[in-house]
């Protein structure tokens, strides 16, 4: 594997499980030493022994994301401990899966609070740091539901949709600066998060793996926006952009809300 990110120090929230986990892993297989940020101790402080495993530094920063000083205070003592932050993955995100009639508003305040706020608590932690050295990267895991609104998801999408604007008004507005906004947007993706969502054979979950070398790229190319996959996703944005009707359509036709097999796990 190419060593693309050599001396480079990355943060990722939400680096004990799933798409951030392997993040990190990818960030550390590439040769950057990596601040790791979550809630829970023991799955963080085991996804840092594999990071020091692929011979690189690797530090636990117990936060929660939504809580603005919990994540300035990680970062900064991530910035005091590895001297710099190159790149910053806003990863950490929950789920919840219920039909918009039966949501309450705070169901909705508790999904934005992670998934929205918690996102802005993070890049609002780093920026200032990155606009004064006039360069960095700060790359978001959004999902295809900031994309098309998939039932019953509306909560999340909510969420999502947010995000995906608040990064795109982001990016313009730091043209120029030397700091750059990348966005990735996943579909369905084989993490605890989703355990309990059966995919069909049409639209299988994606491995975590896939999803991080997007991250990894996204940051390496300085990208805008990364879908993954790419070709469906582009498919059903354009189909969309096109129909909102035949955006529809796709959605039952490909049974993309899969299907509840149990409780959720996380
Ligand atoms: N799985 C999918 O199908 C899919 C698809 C598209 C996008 N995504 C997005 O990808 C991101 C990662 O999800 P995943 O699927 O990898 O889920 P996951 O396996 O459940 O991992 C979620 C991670 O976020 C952390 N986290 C949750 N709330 C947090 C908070 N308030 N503060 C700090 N850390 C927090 C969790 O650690 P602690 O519990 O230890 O804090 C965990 O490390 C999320 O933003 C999710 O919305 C997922």
């Amino acid at each position: 594997m190419e060593k693309r990110f050599i001396c480079r120090n990355v943060l990722v929230t939400g680096a004990s499980s799933g798409i951030g986990r392997a993040s990190a892993l990818r960030f550390a297989r590439e040769g950057a030493n990596v601040a790791l940020v979550a809630r829970n101790r023991e799955r963080l402080s085991a996804v840092a022994e594999e990071v020091r495993a692929l011979g690189v530094r690797g530090e636990v920063y117990l936060a929660d994301t939504s809580n603005a000083p919990e994540i300035y205070a990680a970062a900064d003592a991530a910035l005091a401990d590895f001297g710099s932050l190159h790149a910053v993955h806003c990863n950490a995100g929950i789920y919840l899966r219920r039909p918009a009639k039966d949501l309450t508003t705070a169901d909705i305040s508790r999904i934005m609070d992670t998934n929205f706020y918690g996102t802005l608590n993070t890049i609002y932690a780093v920026l200032p740091y990155m606009l004064r050295r006039g360069e960095g990267s700060i790359v978001t895991t959004v999902s295809m539901d900031g994309k098309k609104g998939v039932p019953p998801d509306a909560a999340y999408v909510a969420a999502k949709f947010a995000l995906n604007g608040f990064l795109q008004v982001l990016r313009q507005e730091l043209r120029g600066t030397g700091v750059h906004i990348g966005a990735v947007f996943p579909s369905r993706t084989d993490t605890p998060q989703i355990a309990h969502v059966a995919c069909p054979a049409v639209t299988p979950k994606a491995d975590p793996a896939v999803v991080a070398k997007a991250v990894a790229d996204c940051v390496y190319y300085r990208r805008r926006e990364m879908l993954v996959p790419w070709l469906p996703c582009k498919l059903l944005v354009l189909a969309d952009a096109v129909s909102p009707a035949l955006g529809d359509f796709l959605v039952r036709q490909l049974h993309l809300s899969g299907t509840q097999t149990g409780d959720p796990v996380v």
